[in-house]
């Protein structure tokens, strides 16, 4: 087994690993550097611990036989207070460019789908007064007006969930549903909440070509709410990925039951000190959905000593603290949403020459979640220049 680790030291450090044998080398920015000090030597035992450990966790997965049982990312299952279901949906179509294809609901439930092509699509949902098997990782200090409301469950694409559902049973996996839930399009079911994320991990089968998600038993009703015909909408793209807020001691935990789960590896963790934060991008390949885990480096004090990513948990509990949208003219763009209404984090932060630009919303008052913009030059494939990551942790802190 063959394994490789650049590490970069400007205002953060960057460590970098691949499987060479199965995955290719990917392009760094920056220098390298032989300066080493101590928090370099820490962090880097830890990088070699992590991508050691998730080398172990492809080859379980590989010897029980899931390697190509899971695909890219299909869809992404947001709950919310029944009161802001409507105004949330409303919302991610004023400020993304997904468009709403589907509206169901039956007795307690109602959903809405809002797609685009070449993304994966959101299902925002309502459970009514039914259990919520989320309500208790829900919980945390400012959650209490939020008992339903989450970013709940990643779904994957699978060519066989009942094969997946056998072999990960069998390593230990508990799921929501002792029973697949069957419709006249798919076959889906999904894990029981992380104790690591509180996230689960959904497979859904497709028996043809038509997606549509409404479930056995609910009624489809025509969508009652429409998308504004702003032409700057048309500049908003695919979902790019999502970051998942973990407790420091959880970290490790976290990225290896995702990696367990899915057909991705492990890509790299940026280790910002000034900030108590790490940032650990999961990946499948280079086109695709990327998953990040953000923790802190040291678990958690108290709010004034232990940073933005710490504190964030204590508030909010582990959750998806984003939603990152691939995204044309930003600039300009970006304004537009701000004469919309839209409220920023921070200003746009990054540059051509950095090989991007981002910013973050404020959190929704309907789902909890920031919205990201990034746009990348040049085929640029980080999710954070070395200026910008620090930059973006701090305004997380306004939270
Ligand atoms: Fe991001």
């Amino acid at each position: 087994m063959v394994f490789r680790e650049l590490a970069v030291r400007f205002n953060s450090q960057l460590f970098l690993s691949q499987r060479l044998r199965i995955y290719r080398l990917r392009r760094v920015a920056g220098h390298m550097t032989a300066q080493k000090d101590l928090a370099l030597d820490t962090a880097s035992a830890q990088e070699k611990q992590l991508t050691d450990m998730a080398a172990r966790a492809l080859d379980s997965r590989h010897d029980a036989g899931l390697d190509g049982l899971v695909g890219g990312l299909d869809s992404v299952i947001i709950s919310t207070e029944t009161d802001n279901l409507v105004p949330a949906t409303y919302e991610l179509l004023r400020y993304t460019g997904l468009d709403c294809t589907e509206a169901f609901f039956e007795a307690e439930s109602q959903s809405y789908v809002l797609s685009l092509p070449g993304s994966a699509s959101l299902i925002i949902q309502s459970r009514g007064n039914a259990p919520n098997p989320f309500a208790i990782v829900n919980k945390a200090r400012l959650t209490d007006h939020f008992p339903n409301t989450r970013l709940e469950c990643f779904v994957f694409t699978t060519p066989d969930v009942e094969e997946y559902v056998e072999i990960q049973k069998q390593r230990g996996v508990e799921f929501l549903t002792p029973a697949l839930q069957v419709s006249e399009h798919f076959s889906f079911i999904q894990t029981a909440p992380s104790p690591y994320t509180g996230n689960s991990v959904g497979l859904i089968e497709w028996k043809d070509t038509i997606r549509a998600y409404v479930p056995e038993g609910s009624r489809r009703v025509s969508p009652d709410i429409s998308k504004p015909a702003y032409r700057h909408l048309n500049n908003i793209g695919k979902l790019d990925h999502a970051a998942t807020r973990v407790r420091a001691q959880d970290r490790t935990a976290a990225i290896l039951e995702f990696l367990s789960l899915t057909n991705y590896h492990y890509d790299f963790g940026v280790h910002v000190k000034s900030q108590n934060s790490i940032t650990s991008v999961a990946r499948r390949d280079k086109e695709d959905f990327a998953m990040v885990f953000t923790s802190g480096i040291t678990p958690y004090t108290s709010d004034g000593a232990s940073g933005p990513t710490e504190k964030f948990i204590q508030n909010y509990g582990t959750r998806v603290h984003h939603m990152a949208f691939k995204t044309e003219s930003i600039e300009q763009t970006v304004a537009t949403l701000t004469m919309d209404g839209m409220e920023f984090l921070l200003d746009l932060v990054g540059s051509d020459s950095e090989g991007l630009r981002q910013i973050f919303s404020e959190p929704s008052k309907h789902t909890l979640i920031v919205n990201e913009y990034i746009h990348r030059y040049g085929g640029f494939d980080g999710f954070f220049s070395k200026n910008n990551v620090e930059r973006l942790t701090e305004a997380t802190g306004k939270q």
